[in-house]
């Protein structure tokens, strides 16, 4: 059931909110985000997502692991954090990527859910929601913003349904999701399906097969997650989140390093070229 019309996400979508930094500025004006995941053995995808976020202008990112680890090597400006003590930092929260679906992980996902604050939840964040419809109904009625980012077996999950019918009408299915959450939806995959909660709906037209590999989802995320802690409203952080992503996608492949064998890790800094340039 289609409310509104759609059409292709374009930069006309998100562009008022993109904003030239000030000479005078300071880190606390650009949020502090707590990203929360990466248990054991997992730790990766919330680094990823973290090291997305700091190269969005996020003011501080603090990633709360459920497994112990004291530093980044490769990004040591994120503060590495127990998931409570990283929670309780932040004004922003991304949650999900390598969260694992443990007890510990629904215990940090009910703390985060009723923080009133914007919140992404991506990855098993999704999968406990769908485990558990008390705290999905608790989601629903959330008043700050709430954006989630399922991929296609993600949307099956939380609307007790198969890949193939999500896969076979998107725009219904991100619809769909919005509705129930009350949420900003990106249904990812090749055309990421963009749906607000008034029913509008876009399709993201950037991206390539070269984002067909691990970690370019947890990316995604705190790309996102910087945008949301730096003030933008939800649904225009997830719109120029999704068109970014896919854009330092494009512009990688352009520049001869994919689609094969382009690396999650490789969108971040070319998503921060192309930002500056906007
Ligand atoms: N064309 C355009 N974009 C694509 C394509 C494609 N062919 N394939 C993938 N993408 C994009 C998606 O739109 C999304 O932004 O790449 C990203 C992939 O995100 P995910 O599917 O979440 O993948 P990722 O997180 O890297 O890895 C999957 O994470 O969600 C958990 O449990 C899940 O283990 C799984 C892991
Ligand atoms: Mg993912």
């Amino acid at each position: 059931a289609i409310t509104a019309p759609g059409g292709l996400l374009e930069m006309g979508d998100f562009r008022a909110h993109l904003q030239p930094r000030q000479r005078n500025t300071h880190k606390g004006r650009f949020g502090s985000l707590a990203v929360i995941g990466g248990a054991h053995g997992m730790s990766g995808a919330a680094l990823l997502a973290g090291r997305a976020a700091l190269h969005l202008g996020a003011g501080r990112v603090f990633v709360g692991l459920l497994e112990t680890l004291s530093v980044d090597p490769v990004q040591p400006e994120l503060m590495l954090r127990s998931a409570i003590d990283a929670l309780a930092q932040a004004t922003t929260g991304v949650i999900g990527p390598g969260l694992g679906v443990s007890d510990a992980a629904l215990d940090i996902l009910r703390r985060i859910t009723s923080a009133d604050f914007s919140l992404l939840l991506d990855a098993d964040a999704l999968n406990l929601l769908a485990l558990h419809p008390v705290l999905a109904a608790r989601v629903a009625k959330r008043t700050a913003p709430t954006v989630l980012t399922p991929h296609p077996a993600e949307a099956a999950r939380l609307l007790s349904t198969t890949i193939e019918a999500i896969q076979s009408d998107r725009v219904t299915a991100a619809l769909e999701i919005s509705r129930q959450f009350n949420a900003h939806v990106a249904l990812k995959g090749c055309g990421t399906v963009i749906a607000h909660p008034d029913g509008q709906w876009r399709i993201n037209p950037t991206g390539n097969a070269g984002l067909a590999s691990g970690g370019t989802g947890d990316v995604l995320a705190g790309m996102v997650g910087a945008l949301l802690t730096q003030g933008w409203p939800g649904g225009s952080a997830l719109s120029c989140g999704v068109y970014l992503h896919g854009a330092a996608a494009d512009a990688l492949v352009q520049a001869g390093q994919g689609p094969i064998g382009l690396t999650a890790s490789e969108i971040i800094p070319a998503a921060r070229r192309l930002f500056n340039d906007w």
